[in-house]
């Protein structure tokens, strides 16, 4: 870690399979500011248990997310990659925000509202305080910036509150983060319903494309997409599918979306489509055999981890005992 460097942080939860949404709206991002930047990356195990995970298969899903940081091209000496669970300050500054956090403003956050409905059996405190564990996440590294998909835009702006709140109550402890979200990629939508963003929940397995998807799979999932009955290659917000597709290709080729449509025009849906998905699989085809790779060699990767906890809680440890002495919790000499 280099003085003066800004600091990033950022964060997937291992709850699914990874979508290209996930991808494009954070991780790929992730890998273009490694080498500017001072990086915090974490697999959000203690966000995930906000709803109910088998505990195998989210010890699985750590490690495999680990794999796919790597594969995707984090470098494990460039940034500090680790599980957020294995550094115990997230949760211990969790609880002093929640004393400057409101039941109000939290019962009011879409993504609470949302998934209270989906998981109406399972309204947990964790679902609600789910926001203030984030803000600890970022705060307690002095965050500048937090790349993220435009979902969580709202999340990081509470984050920014509780550290503007929390630094007039008891002076400046806090660096205030900043939300980064690119505006290509940073939001993907579902293949069947264009105006929802792509999920790694969707029941509709045609809706999402998970980062381990075969060739196969990937090309039927563009070909199935919803678009619309105009035969017509153009971005515009009453056809949110061809949009949808016209996002996704030009992100995966690197190019416009006027350049995309350009390289379409007179072209029918159906060419459309498979030149999608064999771009997507092509991006892809690399990604998933470094991960395969990586997968068999678990030593490695918990070596990775480990040294990744080790810079993060250093880190933490330095801003969570500022946070005590600020509160008043009293240490001895
Ligand atoms: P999660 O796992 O739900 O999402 C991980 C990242 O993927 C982005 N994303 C998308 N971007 C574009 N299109 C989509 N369809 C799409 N779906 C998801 C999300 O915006 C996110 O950047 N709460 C966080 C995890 C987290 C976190 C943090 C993030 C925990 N602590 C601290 C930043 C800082 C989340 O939504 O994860």
């Amino acid at each position: 870690m280099e003085e003066g460097r800004k600091i990033v942080y950022s964060a997937v939860q291992p709850s699914g399979n990874l979508t290209i949404g996930n991808y494009a709206g954070a991780i790929r991002n992730w890998v273009s500011m490694q080498r500017e930047y001072d990086c915090f990356f974490a697999v959000a195990d203690m966000h995930a248990i906000t709803v109910r995970q088998e505990p195998s298969l989210l010890r699985r899903r750590t490690l495999e997310l680990v794999a796919l940081y790597l594969a995707c091209g984090l470098d494990p000496e460039g940034c500090a990659l680790y599980v957020q669970s294995a550094v115990p300050q997230h949760a211990e500054l969790c609880w002093v925000l929640n004393t400057v956090a409101y039941v109000g403003e939290m019962s009011r956050m879409t993504q609470f509202k949302d998934k209270s409905q989906k998981h109406a059996e399972n309204i947990n405190m964790g679902l609600m305080d789910y926001p203030v564990l984030m803000a600890a996440d970022i705060l307690l590294y002095q965050t500048d910036l937090v790349p993220v998909g435009a979902d969580q835009k709202q999340h990081v702006e509470i984050a920014r509150d509780l550290a503007v709140r929390f630094n007039n109550r008891f002076g400046e402890t806090f660096r205030v983060p900043e939300p980064l979200i690119l505006r290509s990629g940073a939001k993907i939508c579902s293949l069947q319903e264009p105006t929802k963003k792509m999920s790694k929940s969707d029941e509709n397995p045609n809706a999402s494309v998970f980062l381990t998807d075969e060739r196969d799979a990937i090309l039927r999932k563009f070909k199935r997409a919803v678009t619309d009955s105009e035969n017509e290659i153009r971005f515009a917000e009453e056809k949110p599918g061809v949009s949808n597709l016209l996002s996704i290709y030009s992100y995966f080729r690197g190019i416009t979306v006027p350049e995309a449509e350009r390289e379409f025009a007179g072209k029918g849906y159906g060419d459309f489509k498979l030149a999608v998905g064999e771009t997507v699989a092509d991006a892809l085809a690399p990604v998933q055999a470094e991960r395969a790779r990586l997968l068999a060699d678990r030593a490695y990767l918990d070596r990775v981890l480990k040294a990744g906890a080790e810079k993060a809680y250093s880190a933490a440890r330095r801003t969570l005992s500022k946070v005590h002495r600020k509160v008043g919790f009293y240490r001895g000499d």
